[in-house]
């Protein structure tokens, strides 16, 4: 812990000291989510989703685990036992598997935003970069843990998403079918491919909390960021996590279970796909086969290579997906700035909105049938996604001149500078 004046843990009843000595976990506790941390005071609500995204993956595991009693993990069963036994039969099954299903999207939305806060705050630049780097890797154990999770009701969607999914391993050159068919087990997804998938699903999560262990150890030693970027520099510029962030973040998790209650009460459909309500059919293509939303702006990068030029089109499409998220590693080092936050950085800022104008319209392309028009689009904007991380952000960060940072973050809070949300900045200028 970097901070000198952090409160120190002092047990107040006989039972926690006796606990404390033996195994200081209420130390731990109170160091990391307590008292004991001091976290910057001008912290807006897009801090918020780090706690909320640790509260979508505990939704997933709970529920998971209980459907996991009453699925069949076989081709001849699996879409029943969901369907059938899970939907009707199980008490309040409904409840379990729409909180699932629609806590998968909860996860990828609080998770996206706080990849964006990260991207606008500068987070992941030193002595963050750690943080960052663990949180790429468990966004891609997060896409693998969904991609499974969505094959397991063994719908047209399951069957076709598995067999395109899969389908990329036979684009590498010489090796790649005799790949494909080793990973599922057969030349088609049947029952091999099914249990893999199921077993793998049910042990990705816990992988991801072990992650997350380490992506919280690894902010505890700088701090948290905030939205001026600016350093802590003394107490005055912190206030312990409790009771300010445990009521804040509290407060934060009320609304996410508002509008997580809103989608499983009155829409519990509305983000998925009506085709999984077919039972998996290997002898009918659907007309269009597309993946959860959470995947249309890669999905979008992967159909944007249309022509063969030295490799195959479709390496070149999943090179390019695969490598749209691989970059994010790179960030920390590709964006060469010393100012942190975008509220100081007026080409970054409007850089930055363009990207999530792009992101935004890949997701819209990734959804859409591969009609021309929209193929058009997904090349225009993935070369653009490319473009912002490898040229516009390096050339950016190295040219542009940064307004005048506050020089504490007392002095951002107490004279209102450097606002405190992207909104706040965009009605100050
Ligand atoms: C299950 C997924 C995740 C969980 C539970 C999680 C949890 C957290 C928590 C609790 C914090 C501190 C509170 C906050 O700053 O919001 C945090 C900070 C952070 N996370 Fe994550 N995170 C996850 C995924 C990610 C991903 C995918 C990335 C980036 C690709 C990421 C990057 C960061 C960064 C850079 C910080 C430091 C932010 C700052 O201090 O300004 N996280 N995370």
């Amino acid at each position: 812990m970097s901070f000198p004046w952090a409160k120190q843990y002092e047990p107040k009843v006989p039972l926690m000291r006796w606990i404390d000595e033996k195994l200081p976990l209420p130390r731990l506790v109170y160091n990391a989510v307590g008292a004991g941390y001091p976290v910057p005071r001008n912290l807006n609500y897009f801090w918020n989703f780090g706690v909320l995204a640790g509260a979508a993956l505990a939704v997933q595991i709970i529920t998971g685990i209980v459907l996991a009693m009453h699925y069949h993990s076989a081709a001849g069963g699996a879409f029943d036992s969901v369907n059938g036994t899970i939907m009707r039969d199980v008490n309040a099954g409904w409840f379990l598997r729409y909180a699932h299903a629609n806590g998968a999207s909860m996860f990828f939305i609080v998770v996206y935003t706080h990849i964006f806060r990260g991207l606008y705050y500068g987070s992941y630049k030193a002595p963050r970069e750690m943080i960052w780097l663990l949180g790429v890797t468990i966004f891609l154990l997060m896409m693998a843990t969904a991609f499974m999770g969505y094959v397991l009701p063994w719908g047209q969607m399951s069957f076709w998403g598995a067999q395109v999914i899969t389908g990329f391993f036979s684009a590498i050159p010489g090796v790649g079918e005799t790949i494909r068919i080793w990973l599922l087990g057969g030349y088609a997804p049947d029952d091999a491919a099914l249990n893999r998938f199921f077993s793998l699903h049910y042990l990705l999560p816990f992988v991801i909390a072990a992650v997350i262990i380490l992506h919280i150890w690894a902010l505890h030693i700088p701090g948290s960021n905030n939205p001026t970027g600016v350093d802590v520099k003394g107490e005055q510029d912190t206030v312990p996590f409790h009771p300010y962030y445990t009521a804040k973040d509290g407060f934060g998790l009320g609304i996410f279970l508002l509008i997580f209650a809103g989608l499983v009460f009155f829409s519990p459909d509305y983000l998925g796909h009506p085709d999984n309500y077919i039972p998996a059919n290997p002898l009918s293509t659907p007309a269009h086969i597309v993946p959860e939303w959470y995947f249309w702006p890669f999905y979008a990068i992967l159909r944007a290579f249309t022509s063969d030029f030295i490799l195959p089109a479709k390496l070149w499409g999943v090179l390019a997906m695969f490598g749209s998220i691989l970059l994010l590693f790179f960030l920390p080092w590709l964006d060469q700035s010393p100012v942190r936050s975008n509220n100081f950085r007026p080409a970054a800022r409007i850089a930055f909105w363009v990207l999530v104008a792009d992101v935004l319209v890949l997701g819209w392309c990734g959804g859409s049938p591969a009609d021309p028009i929209y193929v058009i689009l997904s090349q225009v904007c993935a070369a653009y996604y490319f473009l912002h991380f490898l040229v516009i952000l390096p050339i950016i960060s190295r040219a542009e001149r940064p307004r005048p940072l506050p020089t504490s973050i007392t002095e951002a809070v107490l004279k209102g500078k450097g606002g405190t949300s992207p909104v706040d900045t965009a009605l100050a200028h």
